[in-house]
């Protein structure tokens, strides 16, 4: 049955389309700017004026949006992700403008815009879990005001999913939907994104919110627990090393799953790639693959516009 590709076709059980995939940008504030990022060849962060042209070219259906303020503009209220014309607000309303049919998600976490690179509200050495709900709540009513289809909360606070959903619908914005980041381990893998976005923890880590990665039953049970408070879509990140909390997630919930592809599995792929180890198309393919063949409905990935054209 494997002989011809006919054959293998009939068989085939997992498929990858481009109508299942989720581009993540980053947005810079100002104006005529666009920076390669280093530690990830061939990402480039860019700002907002530059956004219609490239929802012309896009290929991908389906964006995640983060911002990336200036060191300068970053302090420790976060206030200036919760504006309507903060940076996100902005992106929201071009790539609309530009191409409305285009799915927008956008981040809903505070690490970028607070001067200590944690999550949340900081109190002495930790994150206040309840005070930095109010914030995100805020965050996520300003980005569907400016026309968000979905919320995507990052920042691992107990309640976040509840607290986003219920301002949204005192706000008007019941048709906005929520994409939690349920399963979000503390890795080592989200390096080239802190880079990225100058998000880096000044001091401690993540470890007072972010999942164990070695806690399988703890992420299913945070995972059911969003679905509880109203999440319309989990998410296990990042993916591939997590393939296993992936599949046993599919297992125990009847909601669709995305699977976060992250900087840190991006880089690796593409220094393997460039170092000439392996054969960057087949070996993407393959990763894909192996995380839709596990139970992600939607895959967010920085290869995104390359799958599109690689499958036509
Ligand atoms: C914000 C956030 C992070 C990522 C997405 N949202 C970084 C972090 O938690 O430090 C990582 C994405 C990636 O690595 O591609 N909390």
């Amino acid at each position: 049955m494997r002989r011809t590709q006919a054959l293998r076709a009939l068989a085939s059980e997992t498929h990858i389309d481009p109508a299942k995939f989720i581009l993540p940008l980053f947005i810079l504030p100002g104006e005529k700017r666009e920076e390669q990022i280093p530690s990830m060849p061939g990402v480039s962060k860019v700002s907002v004026d530059k956004l219609s042209a490239l929802a012309e070219r896009l290929k991908s259906r389906a964006v995640l949006l983060f911002g990336v303020p200036d060191d300068k503009d970053k302090d420790d209220t976060g206030e200036s992700a919760l504006l309507d014309d903060s940076i996100v607000a902005s992106a929201i309303r071009a790539l609309k403008a530009a191409r409305p049919e285009i799915a927008v998600i956008t981040d809903a976490c505070l690490c970028a815009y607070m001067k200590h690179g944690h999550c949340g509200v900081v109190r002495g050495d930790a994150v206040d879990n309840d005070a930095t709900l109010r914030l995100l709540a805020r965050m996520a009513c300003a980005h569907a005001r400016a026309g968000a289809d979905m919320a995507a909360p990052s920042a691992m606070m107990d309640g976040q999913v509840a607290a986003i959903r219920s301002a949204l619908d005192d706000a008007g914005f019941a048709d906005t939907a929520i994409m939690s980041y349920a399963a979000k381990f503390k890795s080592a893998f989200y390096g080239p994104f802190r880079d990225a976005a100058h998000s880096a923890p000044q001091f401690g880590d993540r470890a007072g919110y972010q999942v164990p990665p070695g806690n399988r039953r703890e992420a299913i049970r945070d995972a059911l627990l969003d679905e509880h408070e109203g999440a319309d879509w989990l998410m296990v990140k990042p993916a591939m090393p997590y393939l296993d909390v992936l599949a046993e997630l599919r297992a125990n919930t009847r909601l669709p799953i995305a699977a976060y592809q992250v900087s840190g599995e991006y880089s690796m792929l593409k220094s393997a790639a460039l170092a000439g180890a392996v054969d960057e198309r087949a070996a993407v393919l393959e990763s894909i693959t192996s995380i839709r063949r596990a139970g992600a409905d939607a895959v967010i990935t920085y290869y995104a516009e390359e799958l599109c054209e690689w499958l036509g």
